[in-house]
Formats: structure tokens, sequence, C-alpha cells
């Protein structure tokens, strides 16, 4: 316990009666806290001129910055870990809910909004915690929650060409939530999650104590590493493994329309993907498009695939493993492993390895107003059963939907379901990530299109996991269940439904790690883990 706060508890009853307003309660706490008057800088309230301006910044779903979205009572922007104590220590004490945010990229807007609290809830914001230190004897790097993924690749590529971080594609992620959840991108078939190479962390407890690796005990440390964001604890900073990538990567892409026979090419794939080397990487976008030929309705799938090697290595692989395709020199091109990156959300070549710092960069998923959900595949989908998922992207609210299928195996067959909280991992095909997007405009009716991709969802059950049906907690849906929010003690029972579908038999243990560490369940939202009564 710090000295302070044993100060502070014995002024606060007097103190507390010299305001009646919350937010006057909450800034003249994080003063005291924070022995420093001028830590309000740092807190925007919904009187300050840029509080909506900062609430939107990182904002990806627009479905939770409209109007009627509930908004938060403060944003605190630390500067320092000091800041984040005093920030949780004053929520506590104040009765508070606490949301924290480092990209804020979750699907259902979880760290910055909340459409169910009856209280009132802070948002702390660690943009402005984003060191990242790279030790290239060591191999490793420690970076601070707050950093997005493109600025950690951009470190790391300035450093070196072939040093890497298997984490996400999108480079305006935050890493504070994507490590939180698992992460994967385009080498993890090579070397795992994002989660799967954290070495060490620097957590915030519900306490206020700054805990490392050894003095929050492994199973803590297990917890943090993929049982998903806000359950435990504010992560301040990660200590990464970096690996090892050719100097050039081989990167290709290829579209085959429903004409271009491109329901057989994927039916193929199904029974492919996962068994390519580690080395290679591939996945399917599938779309609607008007064919360029008659003009005429259609479905495309886009081919994509990242190789750690050369072309003149990669023809022929894939040449002979799936011929269907058709893969020719032209479709590929040779990159560094960051160039790869931009090309991934950017979908062009010649940007500067700059556009990995443009933490507003917009990508065709960021930044709109969607609903997501995602799937495991294990048996191959039959044909006729992938030509009715096609039919439903022919209906009018899928005109911008997306749907991504990406090849698993490699060594996510090897690691085992309870190294980390992400038990995704031998004997699935494929994952699904379905994507429905719709227009400022269009909001009005977001309900159809949610409806839609619920119609989706339920078509696809009969052909992926079951028992449970697994989602990635990283692509969050509140569709699969939701803790209520204005019960305090949360309920496992519930909790258990998709629980189990992000962490199948590890959720008990991160159940058992939460009541440890916070049985109070301070740290907590819609899909937090409960801790047991
Ligand atoms: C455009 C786009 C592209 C994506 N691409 C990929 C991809 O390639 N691969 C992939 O695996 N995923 C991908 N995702 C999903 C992404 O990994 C998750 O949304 C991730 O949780 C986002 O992290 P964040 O810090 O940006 O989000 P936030 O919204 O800030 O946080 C997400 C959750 O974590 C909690 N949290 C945030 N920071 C901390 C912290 N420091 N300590 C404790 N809890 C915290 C939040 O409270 C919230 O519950 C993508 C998402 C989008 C919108
Ligand atoms: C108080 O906070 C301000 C702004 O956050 C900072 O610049 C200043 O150095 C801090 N002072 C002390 C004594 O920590
Ligand atoms: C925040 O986003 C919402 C919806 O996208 C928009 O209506 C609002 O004007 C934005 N506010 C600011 C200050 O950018
Ligand atoms: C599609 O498949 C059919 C039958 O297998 C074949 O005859 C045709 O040439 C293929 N079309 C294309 C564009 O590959
Ligand atoms: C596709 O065609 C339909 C009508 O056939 C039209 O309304 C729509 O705008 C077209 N879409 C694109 C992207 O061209
Ligand atoms: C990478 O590939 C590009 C394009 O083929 C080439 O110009 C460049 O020399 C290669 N770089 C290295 C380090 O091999
Ligand atoms: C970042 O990206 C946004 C949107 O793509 C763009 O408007 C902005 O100019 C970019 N900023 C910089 C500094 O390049």
């Amino acid at each position: 316990m710090f000295p302070f706060l044993l100060v502070l508890l014995l002024s606060f009853s007097w103190e507390l009666g010299a305001s009646t307003q919350p937010v006057e309660e909450f800034l003249h706490c994080l003063s005291l806290a924070s022995h420093n008057s001028s830590i309000g800088k740092l807190v925007y309230t919904r009187h300050s001129f840029s509080y909506s301006s900062v609430l939107n910044s990182s904002a990806q779903n627009f479905r939770f910055t409209t109007p009627s979205t509930p908004t938060p009572l403060a944003i605190v922007t630390p500067l320092r870990p000091s800041h984040v104590q005093a920030t949780v220590y004053c929520c506590r004490k104040l009765g508070l809910q606490l949301r924290t945010r480092s990209g804020g990229h979750d699907f259902e807007g979880l760290s910055y909004a909340s459409t169910t609290y009856r209280t009132p809830f802070v948002v702390i914001d660690l943009v402005n915690l984003r060191s990242v230190e790279i030790s290239v004897g060591e191999g490793t790097a420690w970076v601070e929650s707050g950093a997005t993924l493109g600025e950690l690749y951009y470190e790391i590529a300035r450093t070196s060409r072939t040093l890497a971080f298997p984490a996400g594609i999108g480079h305006t992620i935050g890493v504070g939530g994507h490590l939180s959840g698992g992460g994967y991108g385009s080498i993890f078939r090579k070397y795992g999650l994002a989660a799967d190479n954290v070495i060490d962390a620097r957590l915030i407890d519900v306490k206020g104590r700054i805990l490392e690796r050894k003095s929050m005990g492994e199973d803590l440390f297990w917890a943090i590493r993929g049982g998903g964001g806000g359950s435990f604890g504010i992560v301040l900073a990660w200590k990464l493994k970096l690996v090892r990538v050719p100097a050039n990567l081989t990167t290709c892409s290829v579209t085959k329309t429903l004409q271009q026979n491109a329901t057989s090419l994927v039916h193929r794939w199904q029974s492919i993907g996962h068994k390519l080397p580690k080395e290679v990487h591939t996945s399917f976008a599938i779309s609607r498009v008007n064919s360029s030929e008659d003009g005429k309705m259609t479905v495309q799938a886009s081919f994509g695939s990242v190789f750690l090697g050369g072309t003149n290595e990669f023809l022929p692989l894939m040449g002979e493993n799936l011929p269907e395709l058709g893969l020719t020199k032209e479709d590929c091109m040779e990159m560094s492993w960051a160039e790869t990156i931009i090309l991934g959300t950017q979908f062009r070549t010649g940007l500067p390895l700059e556009t990995l710092l443009n933490r507003t960069q917009v990508s065709p998923l960021s930044k709109s107003f969607f609903k997501a959900k995602s799937d495991f595949v294990q048996q191959p989908i039959p044909e006729p059963a992938l030509e009715g998922l096609w039919r439903k992207l022919h209906e009018e609210e899928a005109k911008s939907a997306t749907i991504v299928f990406v090849a698993y195996g490699g060594i996510m067959d090897e690691i085992p379901e309870t190294e980390t909280p992400s038990p995704h991992r031998a004997g699935n095909l494929y994952t699904v990530l379905y994507i429905v997007n719709w227009g400022e405009d269009e909001n009005v009716n977001s309900e159809k299109y949610i409806n839609w991709m619920r119609r989706v969802y339920d078509y696809m059950s009969p052909y992926v996991s079951k028992s449970p049906r697994e989602a990635y907690v990283n692509y969050r849906d509140l569709d699969i269940g939701a803790n209520d929010m204005n019960n305090k003690k949360g309920s496992y029972a519930e909790a258990k439904i998709w629980g189990r579908k992000y962490f199948k038999n590890n959720f008990d243990r991160l159940v058992q790690v939460k009541t440890r560490v916070d049985p109070g369940n301070f740290f907590r939202h819609e899909q937090s883990i409960p801790p047991l009564p």
C-alpha cells in the first residue's frame, strides 16, 4: 500500500462533503491521490471542449459513438503509471465503473461505451503510454499498452529488416486489448498468437499495485495472455519475444468469381490450407460484386497469402498443393515483413513505413458502422452448403459484407489448449470472420443488418464447431451472452455459456484466477470473467 493512500483514506470523509457533483468529487480525489493538482489537465469531462473528439478518437465501431450511446463521466489520459493507480483508486473509492481503452478496436465498443450501465463510468485511455523499446541483443521488446501494433512494427522494422512480431494485421489496433485477447496475424502459423510470445508484463491490480510476472504469479500471468481484456487489471506494458523473418517475404493475391469456379476452389482449399508448411499464411475474403463481364451480381473469393520465403519457392509449392488456384508470378510480390502489413490494410504498395504510425488511418474494416462474428471450422463444408452461404451474400443487406476464412494449423496444432487461455488449437481447419458494414444514413436501420448477420450465423451452425460453438474473444460478440452490468457479483452460470465458447475449459481456471485477484469484481464489463460467489 502506498503511504499516500493511507493519508487519503483518513482525509476522505470530510473532503467528500466539499463537493457534491460526482465529476468534481472524482477530480478532487485524483488530485489528492496523485499528489498533483495539474492531473486535471489529463482529464476530459463533458464540459471540456475536446471531450467528444477524444472519446471518438480511437473508437472503431460507430454504432457506439451515436448521440444515444451513454458517455463516460470522464476520460483520463494518464502520462505515468501513478496516474493509472490514482484513477483505479478514485473509481473504487467513489463507486464508479472503470473502462480501459488502448486502441479502441473492441467490436462491441466495450472499452469506451456501455449501453447497459446504470452507474456512471470513467474511461482510462492509455494513448499517452505508448513507448516501444527494442533490445536487439536479447531479441525482445518492452511495449506499453497504449501503443498501436503499427507503432510497435515501425520500431521493429527500423531496427532490423529480419525481426518481426506475430500479431494482427490491422496496424491501428491497440497492443493492450489485442494481447489481452490472443492476437493473430500473417505469421501465426509459424510463431503462434501474439499472447503466446509475451514473456513478462507490468500490471496494475485492483489494489493499485504494480505487479510483474514474478510478483503476480504464474496463474495471473497466464490469465492476462488471452483471457480477454478488462477482467484482471490494467496491463501497462508487455515484454515480447521477437521472431526472425527473411529480409523479403512473398505476398500473393488472386480473385475468382463464381463463374471462375470459386466454389470448388474454396471447397478444395478447406482441406489443404491447414496442412501447408508453417511458413505459409492463406486466407479467402469472400464478398459480393458486380461481374466485370456482364454487370450481374456475383460472389468473389479473393485468395491472399503471405509466405516466409521467395516467390521461386512459393509458386511450385502452391502449384503442387492447390493447382486449381493457378497462381502465377504476376500475382505475387516480394517485400519486407513491415511492407506486407501496410499492403494488408491499405491494398497499395509504395507507401512509406511511417504509414504504420498513423493511428487514424482508415482501412476497409475500420472506422465504420459494423457487426461481426467468428467461427471455427473443423470439417470441410460441403459445396452445396457453401453455395447456400453465397446466396445469403446476394441478399440486400449484404452489399457491404465480407466473410473471411483464415487457415489454421501449423504451430497452432502443436501448442496445447491449456498453454494460454486461447483454446482454439489443434483440430481447426480454419477460422471465419463475418462482417457486415453499413453507412451513417442507414444506421436507423441497423437492426436490419444485424439481423442479417444473425441469420448467416444460424445458417452456419451445422457446419462449424459444436459443444461449444467456439468464438474468438478478440472478435467480441455480445449476442453469445453478456453479464448483467447492474449485478455487481456477476453470474458464473450465465457467463459459463459465452465463457466456454471463448475459452473452452480454460474458462474455469480464468474464474479461479479472477476470484483470487479481484473477488469484488471491480474490473468488469459485459463479457468480463466473473469471480465465484
Ligand atoms: C479494423 C480491425 C482489424 C482487426 N484485425 C485483427 C487481426 O488482424 N487479428 C486479430 O487477432 N484481431 C484483429 N482485430 C480485433 C482486435 O484484436 C481486438 O478488437 C482487440 O481487442 C483490440 O485491442 P484494442 O486495444 O485496440 O481495443 P480496446 O477496445 O481498447 O480494448 C479491447 C478490450 O480490452 C480491454 N483493454 C484494453 N486495454 C487494456 C489494458 N491495457 N489492460 C487490460 N485490458 C485492456 C478493454 O477494456 C476492452 O475490453 C481487429 C479489429 C479491428 C477493428
Ligand atoms: C504534475 O503533473 C503535470 C502534468 O501532468 C506534470 O507536468 C508535472 O511534472 C507534475 N508535477 C509533479 C510534481 O509530479
Ligand atoms: C463522434 O462520432 C459521431 C458518429 O460517428 C459523430 O456524430 C460525432 O459528430 C463525432 N464527434 C466528434 C467531436 O468528432
Ligand atoms: C470450371 O470448371 C469446369 C469443370 O470443372 C471447367 O470445365 C471450366 O473450364 C472451369 N472454368 C474456369 C474458368 O476455370
Ligand atoms: C451493382 O449493380 C446494381 C444493379 O444491378 C447497382 O444497384 C449497384 O450500384 C452496383 N454496385 C456496384 C458496386 O457497382
Ligand atoms: C526484396 O525484393 C525486392 C523486389 O523484388 C527487391 O528489389 C529487393 O532487392 C529485395 N530485397 C532484399 C533485401 O532481398
Ligand atoms: C492518417 O490517415 C488518415 C486517414 O486515412 C489521413 O486523413 C491522414 O492524413 C493521415 N495522417 C498522416 C499524418 O499521414
